[in-house]
């Protein structure tokens, strides 16, 4: 079967910045199905060629030397542009004739929707009315980018809007943290393995931690930044996300639906937050000099830094603290869960340089330097009975063409029809169910205090104490695999 591609703000910055590099490398790995055209929508007034041209043009400075004159030329024949207005029934009708006379044959249709999310619904129902969601030619699917509403009651309203014209199993909505390889590779781990699942439960876990550090700042995106904030931008999504991945059940078999109620059953199982929680279970912290951000007021009270404790009421996790904490202006880019394993009841040997010896811990690295790390006790050579830390590393390597982006991923698995990769919709409700009540209350005068934190740090100093108060310690470190 054919396929097409079209992308619905095709001017935009995602455009240009993942999809397009996605999908050349996917066909420069020879992984795009054939045939597949990509067509873009917008409304600017353009020709394929010239969009061709402004494609080439800016892929080559973005991947330098992995550019190649020869395979972006087959590829770009792929590429067709039809200007349009998702506002406008018009252009749908326009664009339904174009999409006739590109296919030739019948064709699987995969729509991306990468517009602005205002123009998600008008451009829905432009799809609707225009019997280009359902014309009985093909599989007719809906990618559908983040943010997915701004609280429950858009979340609900958008989903509503997508399910008046598509079925949920046509609806892909993206969260990018699934496509990332290592993401992926925490699923092989715990269910390709025998090793772990005994252990990967409240008897031999004291907590998860579970952290997103960014060191770049809010940068040009103060505007929308300042109206999300770091609990819409990132705890709603990528870090719920994680948490289910690494909560979750085994599935019966890895299909989508059925790994996707294992997820669900996290988030149900997920203890809300209710009385003095909305005041201790967290730290706020806003770094210096946000105020100052082109498009932030400057009085804001938004967090670019959050932590957030969550505890999951069921059989596996029941009392494990699992610590959420993602932060803009840190002191490095990192991504990674940390295991903190329970420390042995009973201790026979001295530890080096201390009394109480740390405890297993497994260093899940998502990214950069993509791979794990095993903190275990060893014995000091030549030194008696005592004992230091030592580890025991992993690199996620591919072997040397490097980790496919995660969009590469999410579009072949989407134009393919597998969603396992993909949030489902009582997923997204659910997570807003959870964050959007802390949300209300950190905007309240019951909020905890905004901490300030100095940039390039580890986040504000009351976060180490409020930890501490936990009786725990964060895994602040950066990298643990270069
Ligand atoms: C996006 C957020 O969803 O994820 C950004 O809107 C954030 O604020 C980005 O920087 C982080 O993604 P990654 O893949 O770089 O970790």
């Amino acid at each position: 079967m054919a396929h097409t591609l079209v992308i619905f703000g095709a001017s935009g910055d995602l455009t240009s910045r993942k999809l397009i590099p996605a999908l050349y490398r996917s066909f420069c790995r020879g992984r795009l199905p054939e045939p597949l055209q990509i067509v873009g929508v917008a409304r600017s007034a353009m020709e394929s060629h010239q969009w061709r041209q402004q494609l080439g043009e800016q892929l080559a400075s973005r991947l330098g030397d992995q550019w190649k004159a020869e395979s972006w030329g087959e590829f770009q024949e792929r590429i067709h542009y039809q200007p349009g207005d998702v506002q406008n029934p018009d252009d749908f009708r326009r664009l339904g004739k174009f999409l006739e006379d590109l296919e030739q044959e019948p064709a699987d249709r995969l729509y991306y929707l990468s517009t602005m999310p205002q123009l998600y619904a008008p451009a829905v129902m432009g799809l609707g009315a225009s019997g280009l969601a359902d014309d009985g030619q093909g599989r007719r699917n809906l990618i559908i980018e983040k943010p997915f509403g701004i609280d429950l009651p858009s979340a609900r309203q958008l989903n509503r809007d997508l399910h008046s014209v598509f079925k949920e199993d046509q609806i892909y909505r993206i969260d990018h943290y699934l496509g990332k390889e290592t993401v992926q590779n925490i699923l092989v781990l715990r269910f390709g393995n025998s090793i772990f699942e005994p252990v990967w439960n409240r008897n031999y876990i004291d907590h998860v931690q579970i952290t997103v550090a960014e060191e770049v700042a809010v940068g040009r995106r103060g505007a929308y930044y300042d109206q999300a904030g770091i609990l819409r931008d990132m705890f709603q999504n990528h870090l719920l996300q994680l948490m289910m991945i690494v909560a979750m059940e085994a599935p019966a078999r890895f299909n989508a639906n059925l790994v996707r109620d294992e997820k669900v059953k996290v988030l149900q199982s997920v203890r809300p937050w209710h009385g003095g929680d909305f005041a201790t279970a967290g730290v706020r912290g806003q770094y210096r000099g946000y105020r100052k951000e082109q498009g932030v007021g400057g009085e804001s009270q938004t967090e670019t830094y959050a932590v957030l404790k969550f505890l999951i009421d069921n059989w596996r996790w029941k009392d494990v603290p699992f610590y959420l904490r993602s932060g803009k202006a840190m002191s490095c880019r990192t991504t990674q869960i940390v295991i903190q394993f329970r420390r042995p009841p009973h201790l026979l040997f001295n530890a080096q340089g201390s009394c109480k010896p740390e405890a297993n811990r497994l260093v899940l690295q998502i990214q950069p330097a993509e791979g794990l790390q095993l903190h275990f006790q060893s014995k000091v050579p030549d030194a008696e009975m005592r004992m230091r830390m030592s580890e025991l590393d992993f690199r996620f390597d591919s072997g040397g063409s490097g980790l496919p982006d995660a969009y590469e991923r999410l579009l072949q698995d989407a134009i393919s029809g597998d969603a396992s990769l993909f949030a489902r919709s009582d997923e997204v409700e659910r997570a807003w169910e959870l964050i959007d009540p802390i949300i209300a209350a950190w905007r309240s005068p019951a909020a905890p205090e905004l901490l300030s934190y100095e940039p390039g740090l580890w986040g504000p100093e009351g976060a180490r104490q409020w930890m501490q108060q936990e009786g725990r310690q964060w895994f602040d470190v950066c990298p643990i695999i270069r």
